[in-house]
């Protein structure tokens, strides 16, 4: 079996939960970040679905979603550019009015051995994992502190946490992404603090990470079936995960309940890393 022919299991709803919530997912048509979409709409949330190339993609996942009377609407941009962040979040806004959740999944790898990593490589992998979650959550956070209440959530990398051969830019894109998470916490609770609207039994606005194993996605799809099965035996569990079972973890966060998680670190991983 191939790893694209085990996609599209989706998660089954439980409840409502993010009822009356809007929530952006970067990169949210496909991968991890349609079954981000999936999950989050499953549970009442409306979703603006961010992609970037795949158009005619986009369209056939929003409409497979509409099937369902979810609503999604599509967001093209690319998340590199700090001005593309700024109009979709304003775009977001004014078509749903408010944002209640940020999901920052938009990812790429680029993958060289540092001797052969292009200039270009290492900038493009920063560019867009690193500086892309920067710039969507700077202008989400924004909102969110005007309303008091908010959801960043970024997808990192157990590769953030363990670094690989061929991949010193993702690594040190998705190892950065922990210490924007950590300290973007606690500017929000610092300034929620500030400003009085620290509540005790408020949602808040809390950032935190997620940092998947290798799942099945298009993104494995150039790994070649050989470290492939060495990966698989590398993890307690002995297989790849689910683009489902990382979207489980960033529903659960996105939830007003898990005010009282914030500025951490999420594996999703098997038990690869431990
Ligand atoms: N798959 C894994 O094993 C794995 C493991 C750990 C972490 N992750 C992380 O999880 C996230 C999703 O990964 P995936 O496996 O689902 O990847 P994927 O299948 O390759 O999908 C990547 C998504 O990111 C979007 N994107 C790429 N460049 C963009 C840009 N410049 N601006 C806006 N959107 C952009 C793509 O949009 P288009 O559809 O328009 O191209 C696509 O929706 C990434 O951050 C990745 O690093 C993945």
């Amino acid at each position: 079996m191939t790893i694209t022919e085990t996609r599209g299991i989706a998660e089954l709803p439980e409840g409502n939960e993010l009822a009356g919530r809007v929530a952006i997912v970067t990169g949210g048509t496909r991968g991890i970040g349609a079954a981000i979409s999936r999950a989050l709409v499953g549970h009442g949330a409306s979703v603006a679905a961010g992609f970037t190339h795949d158009r005619s993609r986009a369209e056939a996942f929003r409409a497979e979603l509409a099937g369902t009377g979810a609503d999604v609407t599509l967001h093209q941009g690319n998340v590199s550019s700090a001005d593309d962040c700024r109009r979709t979040v304003q775009e977001v806004i004014e078509e749903h009015g408010q944002l209640d959740i940020l999901v920052n999944n938009a990812g790429i790898t680029m993958d060289r051995t540092v001797g052969k990593m292009a200039d270009e490589d290492w900038n493009q992998v920063i560019a867009v994992n690193l500086s892309g979650t920067f710039f969507m959550a700077k202008v989400a956070l924004e909102h969110m502190l005007e309303r008091g209440t908010g959801r960043i959530i970024n997808i990192s990398s157990i590769i953030g946490q363990t670094g690989n051969v061929g991949q010193v830019n993702y690594a040190a894109s998705k190892s950065g992404l922990f210490g924007l998470t950590m300290s973007l916490a606690k500017e929000a609770a610092f300034s929620l603090k500030r400003e009085g609207r620290l509540e005790t039994h408020g949602a808040g606005i809390t950032v935190n990470a997620v940092a998947p194993g290798f799942i099945e996605t298009e993104m494995l799809d150039s790994v070649p079936e050989k470290v492939l099965d060495r990966i698989r035996a590398a993890v307690p569990v002995n297989r790849l995960g689910r683009p489902e079972e990382v979207a489980r973890v960033v529903r659960f966060l996105a939830a007003d309940a898990s005010s009282y998680i914030t500025g951490q670190v999420w594996a999703v991983n098997g038990g690869q890393e431990m």
